[in-house]
């Protein structure tokens, strides 16, 4: 019996690069309060958003997908011909096939790299990042870019109390590939079915043509007990994560959490006795909560505002439907 050949990678991988793409509606809490009788100051008090971005009808999952993938790019100095993958994290693409990802490849002009979405919700994006890290070690790619995007405004419904002040829109993307140093840590990442009810589509689509009159089947979610297992349960997560990778928290300079509610991530800083110099991602305050794009948003703005730079450690850590997480440690390009 002949054996196979295989293939190794490289040692180690890193991010190698960061972009964003911030979309053009800005709405502060003033546009939001009358649908949902709120008011700017519960909103801010309750989640931390002073405003948010939605898309306009021309800022397509592509289209935001593709600009903050090749900001990535520019940033890692790699060209998209080098790009052999690219990987998609939303749930708001809303065409069931082909993936947004195969889309992205194109426009982005790559050879035809491989492209496929990943539908983890808010924890998408760090799935992502642990796919492309073991593909370039694994010797299956040497570059991929990972996007996390999204168009919450459409499956977010204006008059939902418990959602409408929340979710928004935008993309953030990465570059993953070769480095001389251990650069991203080991994931820590599961998921909690029995919790599958807690943020979810309202219907599924074929309950939704049964209907007379159909209508978009939007996203609902039972804040309370969301709020209870974030903060209970993912400061023992992300702790993990800076086990596996071994670090303490007083060696970190970033925590990037997913920009779910900033009493959620208030909530994780203090049960991980995060020490003062540790710099918090504070980004949903003027994007909301974007689900999968919010940790590469939050990192580029970070960088952008000069709380994060070259050769920091910085711990991405996400959560959402599903129930869905995923954590690592990443030394920032
Ligand atoms: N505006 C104003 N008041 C509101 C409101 C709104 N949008 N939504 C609820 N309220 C009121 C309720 O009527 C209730 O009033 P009462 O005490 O007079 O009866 C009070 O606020 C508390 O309601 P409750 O539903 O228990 O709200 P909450 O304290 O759980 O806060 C969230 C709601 C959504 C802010 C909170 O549950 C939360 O942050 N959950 C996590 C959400 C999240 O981060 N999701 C993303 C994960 S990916």
């Amino acid at each position: 019996m002949s054996t196979l050949n295989v293939e190794s990678g490289t040692s180690y991988a890193g991010i190698l690069g960061v972009g964003a793409y911030r979309p053009s509606i800005l709405v502060p809490n003033a546009d939001i309060v009358d649908a949902i009788d709120s008011s700017d100051e519960w909103i801010q008090q309750r989640s931390g958003i002073k405003t948010r971005r939605f898309a306009d009808d021309s800022e397509t999952v592509v289209k935001m997908s593709v600009s903050a993938a090749a900001d990535a790019l520019e940033a890692a100095g790699v060209d998209a011909h080098q790009v052999d993958c690219v990987i998609v994290a939303t749930v708001s693409h809303l065409l069931q096939t082909p993936s947004a990802a195969t889309m992205v490849a194109h426009e982005l002009g790559t050879d035809g790299a491989a492209a496929f979405d990943i539908s983890a919700a808010c924890a998408g994006f760090c799935h992502g990042v642990s796919l492309a890290n073991d593909m370039v070690r694994g010797g299956s790619a040497r570059y991929v870019v990972v996007v996390g995007v999204e168009r919450l405004s459409d499956i977010t419904s204006r008059t939902d109390r418990g959602t409408a002040f929340i979710f928004a829109d935008g993309a953030g993307a990465v570059v993953v590939g070769p480095s001389d140093t251990p650069a991203i840590g080991p994931v820590v990442w599961g998921s909690d079915g029995e919790q599958y009810d807690l943020i979810r589509q309202k219907e599924d689509w074929r309950d939704v043509l049964a209907s007379d009159s159909p209508e978009m089947p939007h996203l609902v979610m039972r804040g309370n007990e969301v709020f209870r297992w974030a903060s209970f349960s993912m400061a023992k997560i992300a702790q993990q994560a800076l086990d596996r990778a071994g670090v303490s928290v007083d060696d970190l300079d970033c925590f990037v959490p997913h920009q779910a509610n900033n009493r959620i991530t208030d909530a994780m800083a203090r049960a991980m006795k995060l020490p003062s110099h540790v710099r918090i991602a504070r980004d949903i305050v003027d994007s909301g909560n974007t689900s999968a794009a919010s940790v590469p948003l939050a990192l580029e703005r970070m960088i952008r505002d000069g709380d994060a730079k070259s050769g920091d450690v910085a711990l991405l850590i996400a959560f959402g439907a599903g129930l869905a997480y995923a954590a690592q440690v990443v030394t920032l390009p």
